[in-house]
């Protein structure tokens, strides 16, 4: 029987919450299938250990993850600890050296659920958009000089290579083509930004000539979010840079109904390194501790992992248990605008696992 091994960091504020629902789901699901096994090793970094120790994670943690099949993390940041170092410190530090490039975020109204379009069709929602996760706007190349001084300058430089370029429009390009309606929408800001933004549509044409069955087309960053609100039916698999897809995939999440609900894969297409799957979400510090975090993004983000470990069946199942759980407005959190705990979600949704017949 497979034997997948599982990193679970769960992080800080909810994330600790949200993954232990997600293992939980896990160990039921991989019961219920009995065809895998699933051994989860669960690591301690976040802020409370640099609080302790000065850093998010140990000198060796990237080591000691290679080995594994996958990551599921939950999120890091505290209130007491700046966001660039928590971030940079152990999201981005796994991200970066795991050149997990690929940064895939599906959006879909799940059932049940009402989101904020329901005036204008968007129950024909659904979306994935890729994120290039390794250079453009958060390369982290730049400086500071003349700290404090009037004449201080801050340079923030944004990297476009043109290996890194077209590597994530292939990977575009063919999430596109592997989805019904075969059409993909490349977000630029070629206009303004002359040089970088306009190899990324040089790149995107030329990539394109080996996908004639694929329908694209390319949106300015700004009008793209007027085109997610109005029509949102018209778009499909959407690729953009790592600061734009950033912020257009949580316009995603709340178009979909709540940033809970919203999952991630951080895919190394390759596989020379293990992939993390983790809900789009923060630590949530307002809601921490309540017992109220949906968990149905790390639980979303959970049938990514499945999926990419090669077990279909199982991430099927997951998601139907899912879908099962949202129709049921009883079992919405407060976020979705119900009453429900993580605990009871959690219950329900392998109350689902266990009574799917599929
Ligand atoms: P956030 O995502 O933590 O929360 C934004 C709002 O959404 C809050 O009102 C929160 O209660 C709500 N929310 C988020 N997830 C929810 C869930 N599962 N169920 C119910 N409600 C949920 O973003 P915020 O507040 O901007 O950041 C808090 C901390 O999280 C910061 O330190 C930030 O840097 C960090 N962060 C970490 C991320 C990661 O680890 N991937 C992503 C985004 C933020
Ligand atoms: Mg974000």
């Amino acid at each position: 029987m497979k034997d997948y091994r599982i990193a679970s960091i769960p992080g800080d504020g909810i994330g600790k919450e949200v993954i232990s629902a997600g293992v939980e789901v896990l160990h039921a699901l991989a019961e219920r299938e009995g065809t895998f096994r699933l051994s989860f090793e669960a690591f301690d970094w976040g802020s409370d250990y640099y609080k302790r120790h000065g850093i998010m994670m140990p000198e060796d943690g990237l080591e000691t993850l290679k080995p594994f099949d996958a990551i599921y993390f939950g999120a890091v940041g505290a209130p007491d600890v700046p966001d660039h170092i928590t971030l940079w410190g152990l999201r981005l530090a796994i991200c970066q050296p795991f050149d997990q490039y690929a940064n895939v975020r599906p959006t879909r109204i799940l059932p049940g659920i009402e989101g904020p379009l329901r005036n204008v069709g968007s129950k024909d929602l659904d979306w994935v958009i890729v994120r290039e996760n390794s250079e453009g706007e958060y390369a982290g190349q730049g400086g500071r000089s003349h700290r404090g001084l009037p004449e201080e300058v801050a340079t923030e430089v944004t990297i476009f290579t043109r290996a890194g370029v077209t590597r994530i429009m292939r990977f575009a390009f063919e999430l596109a083509r592997s989805r019904p309606r075969k059409l993909l929408t490349v977000v630029t800001k070629s206009n303004a930004q002359r040089h970088g933004m306009v190899m990324w549509d040089e790149i995107a044409a030329e990539v394109a000539a080996d996908y004639p069955d694929v329908t694209w087309d390319k949106m300015l960053v700004d009008a793209m979010t007027m085109r997610m609100t109005l029509k949102p039916w018209t778009l499909d698999t959407i690729v953009a840079t790592n600061l734009q897809a950033d912020i257009l995939s949580d316009l995603a999440a709340a178009l979909a109904g709540s940033l809970g609900i919203a999952p991630t894969a951080n895919l190394n297409p390759e596989r020379r390194f293990p992939s993390m799957f983790e809900p789009i979400h923060g630590s949530a510090f307002d809601i921490t501790g309540k017992g109220i975090a949906n968990p149905i993004g790390t639980f979303w983000s959970a049938t990514m992992m499945l999926e990419h470990l090669g077990e279909k069946a199982a991430a099927d199942r997951l998601m139907r248990a899912i879908e099962r759980v949202t129709a049921d407005q009883g079992l919405h959190t407060p976020d979705l605008g119900g009453a429900a705990t993580t605990r009871q979600v959690t219950d329900a949704v392998i109350a689902a696992i266990l009574a799917d017949n599929e």
